[in-house]
């Protein structure tokens, strides 16, 4: 057996319930039935859903609580991964997140000649900019970020939980100067979280909350290259 990596297969699909994981038999990992029959989403509706998802950067104050937490990463659990290694971990910055944010800058102001936002970033920390916005959070006061070995493993968990958010009247966005962090020094970076494994990366920042806007129409995109060989 040395080829298993655990992904259950045969436990889902056998008619006799004979199957378990050794491997997970000492935590409670909930095992469901459902009719394998059905599938529990309507694909016109998902569409939709689909395309009326717009980035959120206009947040209400409430917060999220950790319950609401608690449900978005059960996407995530439910995720897939590279021969399933499961090696995503994530964090929710909220009392921590201006700490984070000025060590993102220390970093990231390596780039500063090279990035506009990142300059208006400073000068908003220095009480400096005109923008009384934040140029990295604009009205978020939540983020959460996902670390993992492998990025395709990270952006696919994370935007499972994503989906799922707006789902529960949730949005958000993702910061791709937060991500430079990492880039620029996963080292200095990875200090901020001395519970994770370093040789994992921060893959994704998304700045989450309870949107203040609601938008009223898709909008259009550029056409997309497909090509069927
Ligand atoms: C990888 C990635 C990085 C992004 N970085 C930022 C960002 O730093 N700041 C921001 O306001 N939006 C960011 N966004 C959101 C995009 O600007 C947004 O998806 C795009 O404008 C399309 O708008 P929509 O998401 O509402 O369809 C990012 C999106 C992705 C996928």
């Amino acid at each position: 057996m040395g080829d298993c990596f655990d992904c259950g297969h045969c436990l889902a699909i056998c008619p006799t319930e004979s199957i378990s994981l050794n491997v997970f038999k000492d935590q409670s990992n909930p095992v469901e039935d459902y009719d394998p029959c059905e599938i529990p989403v309507n694909s016109e509706d998902f569409l939709q859903f689909l395309k009326q998802r717009r980035s959120i950067r206009w947040f209400k104050k409430k917060k999220i609580d950790k319950k609401t937490f608690g449900k978005l990463f059960e996407a995530a659990y439910y995720s897939p991964s590279a021969q399933n290694a499961q090696d995503v971990e994530f964090v929710v910055l909220d009392e921590k997140l201006d700490d984070f944010m000025h060590l993102v800058y220390d970093i990231i102001s390596a780039e500063e000649d090279k990035f506009f936002r990142i300059k208006q970033f400073g000068e908003y920390l220095r009480g400096k900019c005109d923008n009384k916005k934040h140029p990295l959070l604009w009205e978020g006061h939540q983020m959460i970020l996902s670390f993992s070995k492998s990025q395709a493993n990270a952006l696919i968990a994370n935007t499972r939980l994503e989906l799922l958010a707006y789902t529960m009247g949730l949005g958000g966005f993702y910061s791709l100067f937060t991500l430079k962090a990492d880039e620029i020094n996963h080292d200095k970076l990875m200090e901020f979280f001395p519970e994770i494994d370093s040789d994992k990366h921060m893959y994704s920042a998304f700045v989450i909350g309870y949107p203040r806007v609601r938008y009223r129409r898709t909008v259009p995109h550029k056409k997309i290259d497909v090509y069927f060989k």
